[in-house]
């Protein structure tokens, strides 16, 4: 039988973190993708939304978190706000030597391979709307891609209420994206944590012709790429519940039947940190 040294580094937690929960949803499809893996987790829930701050800002929440995470001894690092992922990666990846991925290119490939029309959509907050990250990347892959955006801010607390499949979420949702449906787009990439959850009403205001895609799984589907080619899965079968471990900057009001809506289940093991 091959044994496997103590230290081996495939067994540490891959670090996930977001401007607050909204990064559940990509630790749901990590979980999901790769039940072995141990995740530990950062939300910023005492200075959320990054969506509205600014690039400076953003990228220096994001330096103390990875420096936090990375005392944690992680052996990846995936930035799940796409807020974060549009300004901060360069500077994350020059600080640190682990492998490091945001969701913003992992949805742009698989928006580029399941797009026929070459016409994209992106909607996001306004700080990812603005960096044109989604733009950039979509036409780093194919420059003749013709991308049109969108900000939609009020979908996050729609969702962080949970007025996702409301009239009133439908109408609204209806009102930003009428542009975007007219533009003959044939995909959409949800370029925000929180659009999952509004799945329903986005596919309505645009179409069943429109193929929606979630810039979360694309991720989870990345980071197992990268584990596989670095020979870092995890070796060790996981046993017992749930290994994960979450770590946040405030427990806001209802902060635990929000995250229950944003990862399907209860959410064990939380700590509140100062950075
Ligand atoms: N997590 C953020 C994102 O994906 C949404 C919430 C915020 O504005 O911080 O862009």
């Amino acid at each position: 039988m091959k044994t496997i040294p103590k230290n081996d580094e495939s067994s540490r937690p891959i670090g996930v973190f977001d401007s607050g929960i909204g990064g559940l949803t990509v630790v749901k499809e990590l979980s999901r993708l790769l039940p072995n893996e141990k995740i530990i987790y950062f939300g910023d829930t005492a200075r959320v939304p990054y969506g509205n701050k600014s690039k400076e800002t953003i990228i220096h929440y994001s330096l103390q978190i990875a420096y936090f995470l990375l005392k944690k001894k992680i052996k990846m690092l995936v930035v799940a706000c796409n807020s974060a992922s549009s300004v901060s990666l360069p500077t994350l990846k020059r600080h640190f030597h682990i492998p490091i991925i945001g969701v913003i290119e992992p949805g742009a490939k698989s928006a580029i391979a399941s797009s026929s029309k070459n016409k994209i959509g992106v909607i996001g907050t306004l700080g990812t709307v603005s960096s044109l990250a989604y733009k950039k990347a979509l036409k780093k892959i194919n420059r003749n891609v013709k991308v049109f955006q969108q900000a939609c801010p009020l979908f996050v607390p729609l969702a962080e209420d949970g007025w996702n499949k409301t009239k009133i979420a439908q109408d609204i949702s209806d009102e930003y994206l009428k542009g975007l449906a007219n533009k003959g787009i044939d995909g959409l990439i949800l370029g925000c944590t929180h659009y999952p959850l509004l799945k329903n009403v986005i596919q309505k205001s645009v179409g069943k012709n429109v193929g929606l895609i979630d810039s979360g799984v694309e991720t989870a589907k990345e980071v197992k790429r990268i584990l596989e080619k670095k020979n870092l899965l995890n070796r060790h079968k996981q046993t017992g519940r749930n290994h994960s471990v979450f770590f946040v900057s405030d427990f806001p009001h209802k902060f635990k039947e929000v995250s229950q809506r944003f990862l399907s289940k209860e959410l064990t093991h939380v700590h509140k940190v100062k950075l």
